[in-house]
């Protein structure tokens, strides 16, 4: 059997494998120069299928600034995908090049297909409406770095709950927390999934359903909005008629607490008003900024080096 570890779905991390990429993530930003060579020699391939930004390129900064090298491709049209390769022989291919694998798939699944043609790790930066582990990873350290824990927290995810990956792996990763309780904001046509709720329930955390921030906005310690995301809707009418469904401004904070944390994977698009940038409360590109330690921090753990 391999010893190779992957990173499909943030529960193949255990609680205490968190903690320690939370440290290293803290200590790289303390002692940047202990780090800078450590991966020297070794070669990160970001495959991405479906378009990003802040996930390829945090994780080809991290590698780079790891002393690494990098290479991939920032779309399908771009590789032999566009000619009818399958995902499996493309990664098995890639295996041949590079030491670690970053990708991003739109088909639910594709990076377990992925895991099992190579013997080098696999990093899954999201999967169609799935999962995206390192957003969370991300997620997990900037709530710990602004309110110094991850546990006694009501957090509100508010948006495409329904499509989310992003949220669906924030709740994932927060049950096994103590004392979370989660409100989801978002109209009844993108509430989160019926397995959701049923491993919410497993769990015993507290949760609700609101349809108006409003009625949550008080009780928050961690608001995290999402985008209505075009790609993932059949049908363009019903798109346009949610797009919007959620507007965070100045106004709307009025009731927050002092110290909530506004948190925001980005792109956004419309759900927050660029006047809230500047409130201290908004920690969105604080966050992208954070996604890029910690993606330091799960190269080394994958590759082994200590
Ligand atoms: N948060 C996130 O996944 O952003 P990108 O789509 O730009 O990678």
């Amino acid at each position: 059997m391999s010893n190779v570890r992957n990173l499909i779905n943030i529960t193949d991390l255990s609680l205490a494998e968190i903690d320690h990429l939370i440290e290293i993530a803290d200590d790289i930003v303390a002692h940047p120069e202990m780090y800078n060579e450590i991966c020297a020699h070794k070669k990160l391939a970001t495959l991405f299928f479906e378009p990003s930004t802040r996930t390829r390129l945090s994780f080809e900064a991290a590698m780079l600034e790891l002393g690494g090298s990098v290479l991939g491709f920032s779309s399908a049209n771009s590789s032999s995908a566009a000619k009818g390769e399958s995902v499996s022989d493309t990664i098995r291919t890639v295996g041949c090049y590079a030491d670690i694998i970053a990708m991003r798939h739109p088909k639910e699944g594709a990076p377990i297909v992925a895991a099992e043609r190579t013997t080098v790790p696999i990093i899954n930066g999201g999967d169609g409406g799935h999962f995206h582990p390192t957003q969370t990873l991300t997620d997990l350290l900037t709530i710990k770095r602004k309110k110094g824990r991850l546990n006694n927290l009501v957090i509100g995810l508010c948006g495409d709950l329904q499509f989310g990956r992003t949220v669906h792996s924030l709740i994932e990763a927060m049950l096994r927390y103590e004392n979370i309780e989660f409100i989801l904001i978002s109209p009844d046509e993108l509430k989160v999934p019926d397995y959701i709720k049923e491993e919410m329930n497993k769990a015993g955390v507290k949760w609700r359903e609101v349809t108006r921030l409003e009625d949550a906005m008080s009780e928050l310690d961690i608001l995290y909005m999402t985008r209505v995301q075009r790609e993932r809707f059949f049908n363009e009418a019903d798109y346009i008629r949610l797009k919007d469904s959620y507007i965070l401004n100045l106004d709307k904070l009025k009731t927050a607490k002092e110290d909530l944390a506004i948190l925001h994977p980005l792109p956004r698009v419309n759900e927050i008003s660029v006047e809230v940038d500047d409130d201290p409360r908004a920690c969105y590109f604080f966050q992208a900024l954070c996604g890029k330690h910690i993606r330091m921090a799960l190269i080394l753990f994958l590759l082994g080096i200590k």
